[in-house]
């Protein structure tokens, strides 16, 4: 039995048939009434944590709805929960692992234990050997085979060895070194590789091959497409010692692949993989921003780690957004949540929330593994504004289907330039209350616009949405927004008791190819022995390959 078993089921708790009830009367109200009903509702639903302000008053809740929320979450052992994690419990109990990556953004004196040692001083050890390295290519210190400093990193990983690092250097753009090249290769499609290579100069190129297992069938096939690469123009195999760096924690496969274990940046299988963008895989990060804008990005993500370990559910600002998607989830139907950052910078966001998301809590059964009597996990996605409102919006603001809002939107910008950033966040005000309040079809009648249309031009409104605004997007910032969806993911898994950190899922799709591969890489035609379906797309693939 898990060791967070709550003896009520989670349907049967007292909150839940108070939420039921409170649900029942909030579709039949609208966000115009609960405005109208209460003066103070926006200072009541307003938080903020480690400078993101939330205003969550555009939500289908009353304070009451809050409360009965924040027992659930009591009801549902959270608090245990949030202290196992921290503690270095084995919470990952399918996979009877810790889940620490609240310790990889520890301050060094810190003490975190799991299976009776303290981790903060390995993990202080390795960013301490990532900033030397940093330095070096940063400075042209580090030298290439040929003499020649390094011009080009290019981290080759997939999912969590890819998302963060990609997002993480799209995000920090502004703050990273412009002389270096970052490029980020992660599908096995060789266009990823080939278009990300094509203009780089080899002698001048560092490779990160960035895996936690170093198994994984993309990167790995990537990998020996990167040496071959290498290779073709320098010639000397000793070349891949000043060319290549792992990201790791299978030191045994990195030394079989040729790169010296010297040159290996390791990490802890209590580090889930979209969890690891600030262990060893922010390598390439810490690479472009520089060692103390990482250290900053840490200490963004620690101060949120606090605020979620420390402040009371009620103005625990991970704990109410982790709440309010079980609210939506459970409560109205909501099969997806979008998250739109007002921020190019933050283009590669919504990706990255869709593994934390999406991996996290796609889960069909409980710790006990039992089936879940409640519908689990959204999906995520998403799109900067303002190119999603050419696009989507529509949907959202008409639509059948009711999606709740993530806006993420920043006071000053990096880039000043004219009016564009008041333009681009006025938007952001603007889509929330449209949302939000609507058009009804008395206000566009009363336009003038003839009858017929009015129906097309009516705006239901009742739509709700987050906003999230802080002043301005920096290394710390990144940090504790990323650390405020990690802990809101966290908290719905908790409720919903399931493991938020196996990924057992992707596992037969992956066994599956491994038996497809040789079928179509073979020179001869083979017995196929699939299902009929995929025993005639394979046929028809050799075919059309041949001719
Ligand atoms: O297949 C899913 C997954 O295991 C992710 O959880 C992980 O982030 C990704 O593959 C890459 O794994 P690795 O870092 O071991 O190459």
């Amino acid at each position: 039995m898990s060791p967070f078993t709550v003896p009520v089921p989670l349907t049967q708790r007292p909150a839940w048939s108070s939420l039921q009830t409170e649900s029942a009367n909030l579709q039949a109200t609208t966000l115009r009434d609960l405005f109208a009903a209460d003066p103070s509702r926006v200072d009541q639903l307003t938080f903020e944590a480690c400078g993101v302000v939330a205003d969550l008053s555009k939500h289908r809740v009353t304070a009451g709805t809050i409360t009965d929320l924040v027992a659930l979450a009591e009801q549902s052992g959270l608090r245990a929960h949030i202290d196992a994690m921290f503690a270095g419990e084995h919470i990952n109990t399918s996979e009877d692992r810790a889940v620490l990556h609240v310790a990889l953004r520890a301050p060094s004196d810190d003490i975190i234990t799991t299976d009776g040692a303290n981790v903060v001083p390995g993990v202080h050890e390795v960013l301490d050997r990532m900033a030397t390295f940093a330095n070096a290519i940063r400075s042209g210190a580090f030298k290439g085979h040929t003499g020649q400093s390094i011009s080009a990193v290019v981290n080759i990983g997939i999912g969590g060895s890819d998302l963060g690092p990609v997002m993480a250097y799209e995000a920090l753009r502004f703050y990273s070194d412009r002389r270096l090249t970052m490029r980020f290769v992660s599908n096995v499609d060789a266009t990823d590789f080939v278009e990300a290579t094509h203009d780089l100069d080899p002698e001048r190129t560092l490779f990160i091959i960035s895996s936690k297992t170093f198994t994984t069938l993309e990167t790995m096939t990537n990998a020996h497409s990167a040496r071959q690469w290498l290779l073709d123009s320098i010639g000397d195999e000793a070349a891949i010692a000043r060319h290549f760096v792992a990201v790791s924690t299978n030191a045994e496969e990195v030394a079989k692949f040729g790169i010296d274990t010297d040159n290996m940046f390791g990490f802890w299988d209590w580090v889930g993989g979209r969890y690891s963008m600030d262990s060893a895989i922010g390598l390439s990060t810490m690479i472009a921003i520089g060692p103390d804008n990482f250290e900053s990005m840490l200490a963004g993500f620690h101060d949120m780690d606090e605020h979620f370990r420390t402040t009371p559910f009620e103005r625990n600002l991970p704990v109410l957004m982790g709440l309010l998607a079980v609210w939506y989830r459970n409560f109205f139907g909501c099969q997806t949540i979008a998250v739109l950052p007002y921020s190019q910078y933050l283009k590669r966001f919504p990706a990255y929330l869709q593994q934390l998301t999406m991996e996290s809590n796609g889960k069909h059964v409980t710790l006990e593994g039992v089936d879940v009597d409640v519908d689990t996990g959204a999906v995520y996605w998403g799109e900067p504004g303002t190119n999603g409102q050419h696009s989507f919006y529509q949907l959202l603001h008409q639509g059948t289907t009711m999606v709740p809002v993530d806006f993420i939107g920043f006071a000053k910008t990096n880039n000043p330039l004219g009016d564009h950033h008041d333009i681009l966040m006025s938007n952001v005000f603007a889509q929330a209350q449209a949302l939000a309040f609507g058009r009804s079809a008395a206000e566009i009648e009363s336009e003038g616009v003839p009858a017929s249309v009015v129906p097309h031009k009516v705006m239901p409104g009742n739509r709700p949405s987050t906003v999230l605004l802080s002043d301005l997007l920096t290394p710390y910032r990144l940090g504790s927004l990323i650390a405020l969806y990690e802990h809101n993911v966290f908290t719905q898994g908790a409720i919903w008791g399931i493991d938020s950190f196996d990924q057992w899922g992707v596992e037969l799709g992956k066994k599956l190819a491994q038996a497809i591969i040789p079928q179509l890489t073979s020179t001869i035609d083979p017995a196929l022995d699939h299902d009929a379906s995929t025993n005639s797309l394979i046929t028809r693939y050799r075919d059309m390959k041949r001719q």
